[in-house]
């Protein structure tokens, strides 16, 4: 059993990876500025701001590795709130990495694939692909990167960066900025219309959100030489392709075209070819994943909760 902090452990994936790690057997902390509405019965939970330098070394007491599960910004506001994404984000990461290294504690990074490499004419990308972000979400993320790199080869730390393509699933709140697939249920489930930016042939590598952590999980024992990993279905799906797979359920989603955004790269698929060398278990297919999530909202009383309000 290892100590293991999630950083950002009341969100989306944070909040997933927990349960994942608790189900395996290993001791989890979170550590987040929001309580959770769902506490995992095990798991040890920490209230702290990962700005303040105090909470964050006592949060560290103890751990043997740590998930960094936070941005404070995303895709969608990066390019006005750039400067908090590099003063901030950018330097406590550092700040992070190097209490890490100086604890000999693991660290896993999540990072980007849906907006590091920018536009690509090779898909699947590869790990190797040079980096191109369009958004300064991305460009926050690949400096993050690069110091972890550059701490790797001057401390030889085996950090490791998950560049995660574009998940979903229970606990996603499109509202935060991400999610087409997260929007396209409730909306559906709703009877709202679904907003599409573009004329719906913008691709994306969705993948379901428990494979997601799965992965994650893998890298906790991976030593091997490797820095980076896609963490992807490796299947391109396009935002049309959504909508097919809704009405393939029996929903009658409705759409809405708008203009197309310059902050949505028009392919991303990620190769997945090394983290399948190192997680081999089975993978959900879209349709598949999308059945699951529309059952999950709908046994646990969104579709009612969204009409009384
Ligand atoms: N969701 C995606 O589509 C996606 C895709 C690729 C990579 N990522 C990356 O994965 C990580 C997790 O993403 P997510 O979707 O789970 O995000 P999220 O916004 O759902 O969760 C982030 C969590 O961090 C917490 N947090 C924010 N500021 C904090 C602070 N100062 N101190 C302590 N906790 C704080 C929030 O309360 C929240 O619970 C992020 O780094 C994100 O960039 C996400």
């Amino acid at each position: 059993m290892r100590n293991v902090l999630v950083i950002g452990g009341s969100g989306f994936i944070g909040s997933n990876l927990i349960r994942k790690l608790n189900q395996k057997g290993e001791s989890v902390t979170s550590f987040d500025l929001h309580h959770t509405d769902y506490p995992v019965e095990g798991v040890k939970y920490m209230s702290g701001d990962f700005f303040d330098d105090e909470n964050l070394e006592r949060a560290l007491d103890g751990i043997d590795a740590v998930y960094h599960c936070l941005s404070t910004v995303n895709p969608g506001n990066s390019n006005i709130r750039f400067m908090q994404g590099y003063a901030r984000d950018f330097v406590q990461s550092v700040h992070l990495f190097d209490l890490c290294i100086k604890r000999g504690i693991k660290v896993i990074f999540l990072s980007s694939g849906g907006t590091i490499y920018g536009i690509q004419n090779e898909q699947p990308i590869r790990e190797d692909a040079e980096c191109k972000p369009i958004n300064h979400y991305g460009s926050v993320k690949l400096c993050i990167e690069s110091v972890m790199r550059t701490f790797n080869t001057q401390t030889h730390s085996n950090m490791l960066i998950a560049r995660i393509s574009n998940p979903y699933g229970p606990g996603q709140d499109f509202h935060k900025g991400v999610g087409f697939v997260d929007a396209a249920v409730k909306k559906t489930l709703s009877h709202e219309p679904i907003e599409i930016w573009g004329d719906g042939t913008v691709i994306r590598d969705y993948i379901y959100i428990d494979d997601v952590v799965e992965m994650l999980y893998a890298l906790l024992d991976y030593n091997g030489e490797q820095e980076v990993f896609n963490v992807s279905s490796n299947e391109g799906i396009s935002l049309n392709q959504v909508i097919e797979c809704l009405r393939k359920l029996g929903y009658t989603p409705k759409v809405q075209y708008k203009d197309s955004r310059s902050v949505d790269v028009p392919a991303v698929v990620l190769d997945n070819e090394k983290i399948r060398m190192v997680y081999t278990g089975p993978l959900t297919s879209f349709q598949e994943g999308l059945a699951k999530y529309t059952d999950y909202l709908q046994h646990n009383g969104w579709e009612k909760s969204q009409d009384q309000e």
